[in-house]
């Protein structure tokens, strides 16, 4: 994807996730020396925090190769073994939104992963028998945004289990500066500071931000990536101070304006403003709830003062003294 040619390729590299960084050293040095494969790992959370990208920073990292399927395009079993069966000792099978996968292909994987084989069906009727076939130890690294759809089972599979985190402001900048410089543009600090700002926590956006600045400064400022040209750019763009979008003032202004500040069901709150539910989960709400925009409830959500303060509505939900 557009992102492949900015991704690191050494953990040493890798900017922010610090605590997990630290420890894959350890297991990945670790299973060098004992010269396995790594063991089996899952890593979750919002999209554009790194998962692919650290997959194949595992392969690299082990000297192997890696393999990339997803869950939805492994339709059936036979397209699990047909995947499995090109794999050499060691190698990543990388598998994305592996919350996806069909239930009848979960179950092949259980053996893959557990005893490094998978059984078979082959014949029909009274010939029907199965064939075990054997398979070189290999790291199976599964990603998703939602850990607690996985089923139990295929979780407890995972002998390193980490969740990604919404990066700092400090990293997002060095995020920032390090692609200005692969991609050969000079910025300045502030600029720097101005896109890291606006990118929700996520490199992926920080990225894209980066490479809409870089336009409009080639265009409109002769290639000068400074301030005021990435505030302009930004602007246009329609992200604000805070990194929010379009969606996200719909959804805020939809819990505020049509049901009150809520709380409310996320079903109600997608069919009022034309978006998907599990959309606005996986993308939107995690960095609203992040920045204590949002909050979860039993009845559903609600919108706090600080959305009511960034969209500038007057916050006045306790007026008649109910929730
Ligand atoms: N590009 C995207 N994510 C990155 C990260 N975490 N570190 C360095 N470059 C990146």
């Amino acid at each position: 994807d557009e992102d492949a040619s900015l991704r690191p390729k050494t953990l040493d590299e890798y900017i922010g996730q610090k605590d997990l960084k630290q420890n894959l050293t350890i297991f990945i040095q670790a299973a060098l020396q004992r010269n396995e494969a790594l063991d089996h790992v899952l890593l979750y959370g919002p999209p554009g925090l790194g998962k692919t990208t650290l997959s194949y920073i595992l392969a690299n990292e082990m000297g192997t190769q890696i393999r990339t399927a997803s869950g939805p395009s492994i339709e059936k079993g036979g397209d699990l073994a047909a995947i499995l069966s090109t794999l050499q000792p060691g190698d990543v099978l990388f598998i994305d939104e592996i919350h996806r996968l069909p239930k009848a292909v979960e179950e092949i994987l259980y053996p893959a992963m557990e005893d490094f084989c998978i059984d078979i069906v082959v014949g029909k009727e009274s010939t029907v028998r199965t064939i075990r076939l054997n398979l070189p130890p290999f790291t199976l690294v599964g990603a998703t945004t939602r850990a607690g759809d996985l089923t139990a089972p295929l979780r407890d599979r995972f002998g390193i289990v980490s969740q990604l985190q919404f990066y700092d402001l400090e990293d997002l900048s060095q995020i920032v500066r390090r692609t200005s410089r692969v991609m050969g543009n000079a910025i300045d600090e502030q600029a720097v500071l101005e896109i890291a700002r606006r990118s929700r926590g996520t490199p992926r956006i920080a990225n894209r931000l980066f490479r809409r600045v870089r336009d409009f400064a080639q265009v409109m400022n002769n290639g000068i990536i400074d301030q005021k040209i990435a505030a302009m750019a930004l602007d246009r763009l329609k992200v604000d101070h805070l990194g929010l979008d379009h969606v996200d003032h719909q959804y805020l202004r939809g819990i505020i304006e049509r049901f009150s500040g809520g709380p409310v069901g996320l079903e109600a709150i997608a069919a009022s403003i034309g978006e998907e539910a599990m959309t606005l989960e996986d993308v939107y709400e995690p960095y609203l709830l992040q920045i204590g925009f949002i909050n979860r409830t039993p009845r559903g959500r609600v919108a706090t003062p600080k959305a009511y303060e960034h969209l500038g509505i007057s916050y006045q939900k306790d007026l008649f003294g109910f929730d």
